[in-house]
């Protein structure tokens, strides 16, 4: 029997959850879902892919649980026993030591909510649990030059929170966390439909809206696709004809509520890693950087160049495995006090 088990690295998101196991890359990417029974709670009935398919199709005694909400621990013990199950999948249980794991986590977390993760992750498995900001992690993982003495500014838009941080020497030097993200897209969305076409749609059509027609700046061609829904005035189905042009109007304030944050960050950002900065863009990098000219709005906000990585959603999960297979770098990053951190 083995002895220990092998380093584990864990991007913990709001809506995707992914594991890296030393020595053998990513290993899970499942969405951050746990369905039990609504009488007996104790009654696990999916995690990951096979809750993600009971979703909206499960019967009225069934309840979908999503255990970490804008990145921090939202239900201890779902979140415990979903870590258990995606631990076990990826390393199985015959070791007699357990793993050292790494976590990612969003910027300026308090004591409190590192505290919960730390314990849902060692009740889950893990022996020494490191915690490791995302936009740190997801600059390791899009390639850039974290340990240098050059200032690198990241951001990181997930479905719950945009982690943004400038890095240099391997340290992070200013962030700002905002609970702004994909999910806050299709908050919008279902907003202005049920605001301005008395439309009723779900999370999931949302969703697919927000992939397919929305759009962070106007579009010279205006294009348009028919949605379904609840109407609102007799509850009964309809279809209403949604253009992109109505799209953007939807998603305009949640995306200017991440150039606000990226301003405030580079307002705080000193002088010589701003100038890096200028030279060196803005990265963008989590799924909900994929929004349709979201780079080109920011770029344009801001007046700085805007570079979106290229799988957006695995930066994150690839710079953790960086720092698993390189555990010195992280117990470094421990010791590292920011120089100056919101
Ligand atoms: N093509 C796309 N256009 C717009 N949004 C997208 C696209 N593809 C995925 N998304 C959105 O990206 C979000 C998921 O991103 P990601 O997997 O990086 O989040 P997460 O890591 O689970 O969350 P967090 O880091 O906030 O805890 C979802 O809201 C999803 O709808
Ligand atoms: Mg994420």
């Amino acid at each position: 029997m083995p002895f220990w088990a092998p380093d584990i690295g864990i991007d913990l998101g709001t809506d995707n959850t992914c594991l890296y196991v030393r020595g053998r890359g990513i290993v899970i990417s499942e969405p951050t879902l746990v369905v039990l029974d609504r009488e007996n709670k104790q009654t696990v009935r999916a995690v990951g892919d096979e809750a993600r398919f009971l979703y909206g199709r499960s019967p009225d005694h069934l309840l979908t649980v999503s255990p970490i909400k804008n990145g921090q621990v939202a239900d201890f013990d779902m979140a415990e026993l979903m870590l258990r199950y995606f631990i076990r999948k990826a390393v199985g249980v015959s070791y007699l030591g357990k793993p050292r794991v790494v976590v990612s986590v969003p910027c300026n977390l308090d004591d409190v909510n590192r505290k919960a993760l730390t314990e849902a992750v060692r009740y889950a498995g893990g022996k020494h649990v490191f915690l490791i900001e995302k936009p740190f992690a997801s600059a390791i993982g899009t390639g850039l030059p974290v340990y240098d003495p050059i200032g690198n500014l990241v951001v990181d838009i997930g479905a719950g929170t945009t982690d943004i941080a400038v890095i240099s020497l391997g340290g992070i030097v200013v962030s700002q966390s905002i609970q702004v993200g994909g999910n806050k897209f299709d908050e919008a969305i279902i907003d202005y439909l049920r605001r301005e076409c008395s439309i009723l749609v779900g999370q999931q059509t949302a969703e697919s809206i927000k992939k397919d027609l929305a759009t962070a700046l106007p579009l010279e061609e205006s294009r348009s696709i028919l949605v379904r829904g609840i109407n609102q005035l007799n509850t009964s189905a309809s279809t209403v004809q949604f253009t992109s042009a109505q799209a953007y109007q939807a998603v305009k304030s949640p995306c200017a509520a991440i150039v606000k944050a990226i301003r405030w960050v580079l307002e705080r950002t000193p002088p010589e890693l701003s100038a890096d900065i200028m030279r060196g863009g803005i990265h963008l990098t989590g799924d909900g950087a994929r929004l349709f000219a979201l780079d080109r709005y920011i770029s344009e906000s801001l007046g700085i160049p805007v570079l979106l990585a290229r799988d957006p959603g695995d930066c994150c999960i690839l710079g953790i495995g960086y720092l698993t297979e390189n555990m010195q770098l992280v117990s470094l990053q421990e010791k590292k006090e920011p120089v100056k951190k919101q």
